[in-house]
């Protein structure tokens, strides 16, 4: 792949001027136009794109700084050198301030001058990628604790407002670890049970002989070991929320039992000898398909339309990925703060991580996979390493780095390319590690100039 070409205008009466810093440039790989006035100057920027402009002050036709401003009108984001003999410092101050980059005095070193254009272009460069991630970051919307705005995490927020108001039974649904109990936890906190009880029924984790009691509560002496009496947990909920995680868990029997309490909100205590009624809204979950449930015969059809009045779709991470780096950023904010660190963003290379991999283990994984990388980080960014210490990916990196040249596997056919580009990555990653994700230092532990350096890894991270 060829090296980005950036591409100057020079814009100088003098013909041995244009000739001198044409002949400069194009020996540095910059693609040069040449322009002899102010007008043709404009009618250059109209018609094209120009990474850079460097602009005598002096024009047969116009000032340079007229050509400055009105090339920034065109164009706001062109960068502009200014060069003079003659300029006096109230013109290099009035070109700075009309968003010149720099003001070169003629005659100059040809070497400062090839620095001040690279430094111009660098910055560019920089600004683009900080304006990107900037754009990714700072559409991290929260919604009370939820994070994310991707379309279907708007939709989601909408349909939360939606069912806060009713007092309908709600079941969401989604796999594992894609945040249901958090959307369960933000109904109950929508809706005007917020100051009320929010009871949480882990139908998975609790013995069956035990459930109902759970569920009812039970009266002293019902059964050996009821030696006071309980409330259960429909009672404790009253006026607020029940939640039911893992409602799929659920054994038949139970069902029955749950079916009349959920119908008509009234349930006898295991023991006693009246019933009860309470006042609560019903919120269930599960990451099975409870209609497969139902056709198997592991869930009753009756209990199933009972919960799930409004169903909520909870989609996965990799569904998502508009998500992943704002949840991702407020993981590390989090955990930072938690564990007394100070790791405050990714580097690229670990984004580019995160963004490969699909996360079957959903927002779960990637949080536990943000703790545990920002606890074993000692750098203040998060490089790639900490992360792929936690992710198989780790072996894919441990294998570059292990890489053996096995020459005899040309003869099957390889890609070299991608070989190429492995090992590009892993000697940018080991330096970025060695240099704490300092770009200068790295470039030079690579013997490679920052440009050049910036250039590769623009191009392993293609957005
Ligand atoms: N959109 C989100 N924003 C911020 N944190 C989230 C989001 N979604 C999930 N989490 C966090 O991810 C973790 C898992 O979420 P939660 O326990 O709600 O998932 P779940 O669907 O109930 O998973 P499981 O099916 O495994 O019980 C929690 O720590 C939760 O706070
Ligand atoms: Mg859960």
């Amino acid at each position: 792949m060829a090296e980005k070409q950036y591409s100057i205008l020079v814009v100088d009466d003098e013909l041995s001027m244009r000739e001198l810093l044409e002949y400069m440039l194009e020996k540095k790989g910059y693609r040069v136009i040449c322009a002899a006035n102010g007008k043709e100057a404009l009618s250059k920027v109209k018609k094209e794109h120009y990474d850079l402009l460097l602009c005598d002050i002096r024009l047969g036709d116009m000032t340079g700084l007229e050509v400055l401003k009105a090339s920034k009108k065109i164009n706001p984001h062109v960068t502009v050198i200014m060069i003079s003999a003659f300029a006096t410092t109230e013109t290099a101050v009035e070109a700075m301030n009309q968003g010149a980059f720099d003001y070169v005095p003629k005659p100059f070193e040809n070497k400062e001058l090839l620095q001040t254009i690279a430094n111009a272009l660098e910055r560019k460069t920089l600004e683009k990628e900080k304006h990107a991630l900037d754009n990714e970051l700072k559409e991290s919307v929260h919604f009370g604790k939820i994070v994310g705005n991707s379309p279907r995490m708007l939709h989601i927020y909408e349909m939360i407002r939606q069912v806060a108001r009713t007092r309908s039974s709600v079941l969401i649904t989604g796999e594992s670890g894609t945040g249901k109990e958090l959307i369960a936890k933000a109904i109950h906190e929508q809706s005007d049970r917020a100051d009320e009880p929010f009871v949480t029924i882990n139908c998975g984790g609790i013995p069956e002989t035990l459930l109902e009691s759970e569920f009812f509560g039970h009266r002293k002496g019902s059964f050996t070991g009821a030696s006071t009496d309980k409330q259960g947990l429909m009672e404790i909920a009253h006026k607020g929320t029940l939640f039911l995680d893992e409602v799929a868990e659920l054994s038949v029997p139970m069902q029955v039992k749950l079916l009349r309490a959920v119908q008509e909100r009234v349930f006898r205590p295991v023991g006693g000898t009246r019933d009860m009624s309470v006042d609560i809204r019903i919120i269930s979950a599960t990451n099975k398909k409870l209609e497969d449930e139902v056709i198997a015969g592991n869930f009753r059809e009756d209990l199933f339309y009972r919960l799930n009045v409004i169903e909520i779709k909870l989609p996965p991470l990799r569904e998502r990925k508009g998500d992943l780096l704002p949840l991702a950023q407020h993981f590390l904010e989090k955990y930072s703060q938690e564990l007394g660190k100070q790791v405050t963003k990714f580097s690229s290379y670990a984004i580019d991580l995160l963004k490969k991999y699909d996360f079957p283990g959903n927002i779960r994984e990637l949080e536990n996979l943000i703790e545990r990388s920002v606890a074993l980080s000692n750098t203040n960014i998060l490089l790639p390493d900490s992360l792929a210490m936690s992710i198989h990916k780790k072996r894919w990196i441990e294998g570059i780095r292990n890489r053996r040249f096995d020459l005899d596997e040309v003869s099957r056919g390889v890609s070299l390319d991608t070989i190429l580009e492995e090992i590009e990555r892993a000697y940018i990653e080991k330096a970025m590690e060695c240099t704490d994700g300092n770009k200068n230092k790295a470039a030079d532990l690579l013997g490679l100039s920052l440009r050049s350096f910036r250039y590769r890894i623009d191009k392993l991270n293609p957005n």
